[in-house]
């Protein structure tokens, strides 16, 4: 859905960094666009550059060249419309769950009566279940609890966008999976525009709509853009029975394994290929069925090597 100048929600235009003293960029024309209510994923090799385009998104890294707008607007500094999750979730650990949410409400609505605000932070507590821990401070928390504050928080100012930067890697799986879980449910409901990173290909399978394949530095790239062709009602446990589970998630792996390196220095496109590798074996399937003839009845049993290669 884009706005009405046809403009996508978020365009991110040649976007580059060089750090100062280095001879080559990290990244260069990285270019895509996030629709409104879109779940966008980023995957690529450690060192790539996610991160910094994140930053650059959020408006606390400048880029060297290029440019991104957001609802028509150019990004070059932080704002309250853009809510941020790091891994380390970075609350304030003198203030409990209750006071370091609230601090966010006021900062984005500092007009708002003490009432509004409390009422605010405790929807949010208990988005991500957080009810019976809401007047406790980090250092009471596990860390999937701290982890949830930090979504309440990101969640609680009703940003255009949420930026989150491998949220879940310092989890372990189970409760990594059921933050996973309650992200998929609150997203549902709310219709957030998100761009998350994450090195973990099954997490951008069940989270995104579409997912950014990023080639190795320097000099990397947007690759291409996998659309994430799923049933939108999919679940944690039912993904891996789905039919086109396996040809997504081998498209991710193998870029990760074979093509991301070859592709480095720039030599990936400077606009990304939109793929659907889960529809192709839909497709084969179907074709399969259709172009099948009627296999001949075999009357003399006749299980010969030469018979049944046929
Ligand atoms: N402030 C900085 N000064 C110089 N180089 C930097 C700075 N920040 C990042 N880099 C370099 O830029 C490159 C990209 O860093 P970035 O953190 O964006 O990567 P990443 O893709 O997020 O990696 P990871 O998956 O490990 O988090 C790295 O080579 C890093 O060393
Ligand atoms: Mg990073």
């Amino acid at each position: 859905m884009s706005n009405e100048t046809g403009q996508a929600y978020l365009k991110v235009e040649h976007l580059g960094k060089t750090f100062p003293g280095a001879t080559e960029a990290v990244f260069e024309h990285v270019n895509f666009q996030i629709e409104r209510g879109e779940f966008v994923c980023i995957i690529g090799h450690s060192g790539c550059g996610k991160t910094t385009i994140l930053q650059a998104l959020a408006g606390l890294e400048t880029a060297s060249e290029g440019h991104v707008f957001m609802d028509g607007r150019e990004v070059n500094a932080p704002g309250l419309e853009r809510g941020v999750v790091f891994q380390g979730h970075a609350l304030m650990p003198w203030l409990t769950v209750r006071q370091n949410i609230a601090f966010a409400v006021r900062s984005r609505w500092p007009d708002w009566p003490a009432s509004q605000v409390q009422q605010q932070v405790l929807h949010h507590v208990k988005l991500v279940g957080l009810e019976h821990a809401i007047d406790k401070k980090p250092s009471q928390l596990s860390g999937g609890m701290k982890q949830r504050v930090g979504i309440a928080r990101a969640f609680a100012i009703e940003p255009k966008m949420l930026l989150l930067d491998e949220p879940f890697g310092a989890l372990d799986a189970l409760t990594r999976g059921t933050i996973q879980d309650e992200l998929l449910r609150i997203c549902a409901q709310t219709r957030q525009t998100v761009f998350m990173i994450t090195h973990d290909v099954d997490e951008a399978l069940l989270l995104a709509d579409k997912i950014l394949l990023m080639s190795n530095g320097p000099r990397a790239r947007i690759a291409e853009v996998v659309v994430n062709t799923l049933p939108r009602d999919r679940t944690r446990a039912g993904l891996h029975h789905d039919p086109q589970y396996y040809p997504l998630r081998n498209h991710l792996v193998d870029f990760l394994v074979d093509r991301a390196k070859g592709l480095s220095g720039g030599r990936a496109p400077a606009v990304p290929v939109e793929v659907r590798p889960g529809l192709r074996s839909l497709m084969e399937a179907h074709t399969a069925v259709h172009t099948a003839r009627p296999a001949p009845v075999d009357t003399d049993q006749d299980d010969s090597p030469a018979s049944a290669a046929a």
